[in-house]
């Protein structure tokens, strides 16, 4: 247990006005990744509440890459990534979610996840829900099983988990 690890990562991440388009506050979590304590101690948490019970690990373009990368290797788990639409260069499964305009797809490699096998979503944001859930029917045509959605931040007022129903989610913190 790290008590103060939500207090610190809240701390780290850096928020810029008007990005990337008028009237949004982003959250820069790159603040987090060069600071290798506070890095460790993020995947440390995860870790442990996944231990043994993950055979892979899933990273969502492209800030899921990172920490996902990284909790893959410190659980033993292979990694796959779940890419934005055309970037993939083998056969794949595809997911399209509507946006606020328009909409979005995201893809896996039909063969990366085997039926039965234990698949951890990790990303940076979970925000209305969209991406998540995306990847979490892209595990399910696989015939994977989703062990939980695991992110940094939650921004609780967009009601991503809504979305998510049935799915364990974690966030680090929420705003
Ligand atoms: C952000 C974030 C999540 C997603 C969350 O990615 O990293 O993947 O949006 O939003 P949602 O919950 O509303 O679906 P973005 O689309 O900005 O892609 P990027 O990481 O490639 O910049």
């Amino acid at each position: 247990p790290d008590p103060h690890l939500a207090r610190d990562v809240a701390a780290s991440l850096r928020a810029i006005p008007d990005f990337p388009e008028p009237g949004v506050l982003f959250k820069d979590f790159t603040p987090l990744l060069l600071d290798v304590d506070l890095r460790n101690r993020v995947s440390t948490d995860v870790v442990r509440r996944y231990d043994g019970a993950a055979d892979l690990v899933i990273g969502i373009e492209a800030r899921g890459f990172i920490l996902g990368s990284v909790i893959a290797d410190r659980l033993g788990a292979g990694f796959v990534p779940v890419r934005k639409e055309g970037k993939l260069p083998s056969q794949t499964h595809s997911v399209s979610y509507s946006l606020e305009y328009g909409s979005a797809t995201v893809e896996v490699h039909t063969d990366a996840i085997q039926a039965g096998q234990r698949v951890l979503i990790v990303d940076d944001v979970l925000a209305t829900g969209g991406t998540a859930a995306a990847a979490v029917e892209l595990v399910r045509r696989c015939g994977g099983e989703v062990v939980a959605v695991e992110v940094v931040l939650e921004l609780g007022f967009l009601r991503g988990r809504d979305k998510l129903a049935g799915t364990r989610v974690n966030a680090l913190l929420t705003d």
